[in-house]
Parts: C-alpha cells; structure tokens; sequence
C-alpha cells in the first residue's frame, strides 16, 4: 500500500479538497475502483495474489478518508465557536429585530398588577407527579374530576416508577408553594401547561396562571375584591364588573367561575360595560384538605385560589382572535403583535404599554 495516497488524503485543506481526492479514488473512474476492476481480466492465480491487496489499500483508503473528513469537521466546529460570537450582554436597541411575544408581555403584566398588592411569583416544574397534579389538589384516584382533563402521561423510566404527567394545570403550584413557604402566602404562577386537546380554541400546550393566597381569616370578599382590582389593572378599565357563579372545582370549597362584562366597541368585543357576560376564569376558597396536604392545619389558615388561561387573556386585551398563531412562529405575526423589549409594563406606565 503506497504511504503516498495516505500522504495524499492527510494533506487535504478542506472538506472539498478531501471529497475530490475521494472521486479520484473510490469514484466510478477513480484509482481504486480501476484496479479492483483489472481483476477481472487477471489470470486465477494472479488474481488470488492481487485481490487481497487491493481490497486492503481500498478499505485503508475508505479508513483514512472517514478519520479526515471527521478531523476537518471538528476543525471547522472550533473555527466557527472561535470567530462566531454572540454577546448576549449589549443592550436592546431599536435595531434589534426581536419582539416580546405578547404571551411574555401579559406575563410580565401580571407580575407586576399582583407585585403591587404585595403577591410573589412562584414556579413548579413542568413535568409532574401525579400526586402533585391530582391527589394532593383534592383528586384522588378514579376521582371523576382527573377524566375532565385530558392528560399527557410520562413513559415510566421503571417498570413500578408511576407514570409522571405534564402539568395539566398550574395549580400543582399551589401545592409545592404550601411546602416550600408555610403560611401566610401571596402568590402567582404562571406558565405552561398540557392537554390532548386541539382545535381552533385550544392548543396542546397553553399558559395560565394562578393565584394563591393563604392567611388567616380569608373571605370570599377578599377573593373577589383581587379579582377585580387584578381585572380593572389588566384591562386598564374601571368599568370592569365581575360575576361569580357557583361552580365545582375539586380543590375548592365553595367553588366560583367568574364572568366579566363585555360591550362591542368598534365592532369588536371588548372587556367593560355588561352588554353580555364571558367566562375569564375559575377560582373558590382552597379546599380544607388540600391545606392539610400540605402540611398546614385548615382550622388555623384559610384562602382563596384562582386559575386563569394567561392566551386568552392576551386575546380579549390585544384583538387576536385565533389561539394557534401564538404558537406558529410566524415572524409577521410576531412583528405585528409582539412588543419592543423596552416596553417593559409598570403601573405607573401603564400595564398596556
Ligand atoms: N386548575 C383549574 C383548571 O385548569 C383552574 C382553577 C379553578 C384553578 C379554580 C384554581 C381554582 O386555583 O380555584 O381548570
């Protein structure tokens, strides 16, 4: 085998450089692939000298132009990480094309409408045990309430391991808050959450948020009193009239969906004023059990929850009316509903921004 077609391949710059060595060798009409052929008109014994060497100097041919063209390839990967950079510290200017996706922007609305009545924000994970989703949220096994979601459930990673499921709300949240904190507790959460489920108005993975507060001495009066000043912030109305109706919830005793007011304006269905009434969210005072599961003593500490589709409060405040746009990436949709990164909501600004 002649050192020199190694030579040859080894020297090789680039990628391309290699690839047309590869032809002149192992292509149709390459070097190689003549030899082999030549063995046909070989007389039997030459050809049992010369088969063997040849097919050896093509596997170490094929060999040492794998190991190169590997070689050439982490060399160009730490070319790119070298010259590539990205400082991730300048500052947003006007040139940057980004936006804010208007699901971040109401997120960071409701951070700061609930920092200003004293609440905190708090995160659970995504993935779930379903005692977290379910059994400690008042939903034991076989409770019927565990059928009114539709639940993404985990592979086990072992045979007795219990399937974990992706969060089908943000209430398990409320849970891990109790366990982590004690009471009292003034607390949001929100994020993604998980259902089987897609059609026009529903997409399988969507936001909410929830609210938490546990304390001594908490009302139904209260409950409502947040929504509301949270509704007339968010909307930046003051006309914003709220309606509770008695409703079920396994984690809540009494249990409340909440209407809020709508007039047309423009043509369009807008929050305020009361021509017609929609559903915004659920909510009711925690279940003395679910306290209990957590540790706390029910007699001692009571409060209220709610949980609210984060999309659909963006819809109803900037007029989009189609759910699965949010999650298309369509850079046009983007540019026309996202928001500049320097239009950070405060209330002194406004949450609108
Ligand atoms: N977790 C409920 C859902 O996803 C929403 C909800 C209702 C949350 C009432 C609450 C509540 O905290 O009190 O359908």
């Amino acid at each position: 085998m002649p050192d020199a077609l190694l030579d040859r391949i080894a020297a090789t710059a680039d990628l391309q450089e290699l690839d047309s060595v590869r032809v002149a060798l192992l292509g149709k009409s390459g070097e190689i692939t003549a030899k082999l052929k030549s063995l046909g008109a070989m007389d039997p014994d030459a050809r049992a000298a010369e088969a063997p060497k040849i097919h050896a100097e093509r596997e170490a041919v094929t060999n040492a132009i794998a190991e190169r063209k590997a070689a050439l390839e982490a060399a160009e990967l730490e070319r790119r990480l070298a010259t590539e950079t990205i400082d991730l510290s300048l500052p947003a200017t006007e040139s940057v094309n980004g936006t804010v996706h208007p699901v971040s922007q109401v997120m960071d609305e409701l951070a700061e409408i609930f920092a200003d009545l004293g609440f905190s924000v708090a995160e659970g994970p995504e993935i779930e045990t379903q005692w977290y989703n379910f059994t400690a949220l008042n939903m034991p096994e076989n409770h019927p309430a565990r059928a009114m979601q539709d639940t993404f459930y985990l592979q086990p990673r072992t045979p007795d391991e219990e399937p974990r499921v992706l969060r089908t709300h943000t209430s398990p949240v409320q849970i891990r808050s109790m366990q982590e904190h004690g009471a009292p507790i003034y607390a949001i959460a929100p994020g993604r959450v998980y259902r089987s489920d897609s059609d026009a108005t529903h997409t399988p993975m969507f936001h909410q948020v929830e609210g938490l507060v546990i304390d001594r001495a908490i009302t139904l009066g209260h409950l409502k009193w947040t929504l509301e000043t949270f509704l007339k912030a968010f909307f930046e109305r003051d006309d914003v009239v709220l309606r509770m109706r008695p409703s079920y919830f396994p984690f809540t005793e009494p249990s409340a969906e909440v209407d809020v007011g709508w007039s047309m304006e423009k043509g369009r269905r807008v929050v305020g004023g009361c021509d017609g009434w929609m559903e915004v969210l659920g909510s009711g005072m925690v279940h003395p059990r679910v306290i209990a599961n957590c540790d706390l003593d029910p007699n001692e500490w009571q409060g209220f929850a709610f949980g609210c589709g984060i999309d659909r409060l963006a819809m109803l405040k900037y007029g989009m009316d189609d759910l699965r746009a949010f999650f298309d990436g369509d850079i046009r949709w983007l540019k026309h509903y996202g928001f500049r990164a320097l239009d950070v909501p405060t209330l002194s600004g406004g949450v609108g921004a």
